[in-house]
């Protein structure tokens, strides 16, 4: 079984997906992380992230970039945002994206594309979406939980531009594939998001 888990930045999917891959026994694969590595590679490199060759030759990241902690930094979500646009680079990563959701036993991969361009197959896809402003406060606590000082405005500002950068670009962009189950977490805490999920599953799997 292949779940493909979409949706916007801080809605909530990642924790899902986790929560959705341990309850049903599938591995998970974050593809945000690829692009992250991308990103931060990019930099390491001195390159630009709106260079479609500086991109592209920056996919080549070494494998043990994807523990680096940077990585998961609000800044280097920026420049994997950047990076996404350019079609060489998705395309680059397609691959890897694929084997992981076509593996004997299923899989669950959270992103943008999974549903649409990944993984269209997909037995279960899952749309998961919060409001703007929902979504800002939790990543708002989650910053300042780490002492990171900034303002919710700013958060909010983030989010937004991400928003429009990954919904508008022509390659791939983020949208609920067809026959996605949208599950907006605006209202819901983590418990209810993940109980949310996995009844969606069972539903779209016909098991009640
Ligand atoms: O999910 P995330 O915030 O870690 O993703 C970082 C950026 O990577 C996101 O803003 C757009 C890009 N991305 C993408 O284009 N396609 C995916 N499947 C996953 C992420």
């Amino acid at each position: 079984m292949i779940i493909a888990v979409d949706g916007p930045t801080a809605s909530g999917k990642g924790t899902v997906s986790k929560a959705l891959a341990a309850h049903f026994g599938l591995p998970h694969l974050d593809t945000g992380l690829l692009y992250r590595a991308v990103g931060y590679q990019v930099s390491l490199n001195g390159g630009e992230a709106d260079n479609p060759e500086d991109a592209l030759a920056a996919t080549t990241f070494p494998d043990d970039l994807l523990d680096e902690p940077e990585l998961r930094s609000e800044e280097v979500g920026g420049l994997a945002s950047r990076v996404s646009v350019h079609p060489a680079v998705r395309a680059a990563l397609f691959e890897r994206q694929r084997a992981f959701a076509t593996q004997p036993g299923g899989a669950v991969l959270d992103g943008r594309d999974i549903g649409t361009v990944i993984a269209p197959e997909a037995e279960v896809k899952l749309f998961i979406t919060a409001s703007v402003t929902a979504r800002a406060k939790r990543r708002w606590l989650e910053m300042t939980g780490r002492e990171i000082d900034i303002s919710l405005d700013e958060i909010e500002a983030q989010i937004a531009r991400r928003d429009m950068r990954d919904r508008s670009r022509e390659d791939a962009p983020l949208r609920a594939a067809e026959g996605a189950v949208v599950i907006d977490t605006s209202a819901m805490n983590k418990d209810e998001s993940i109980a949310a999920a996995i009844a969606a599953v069972n539903e779209a799997t016909g098991q009640t």
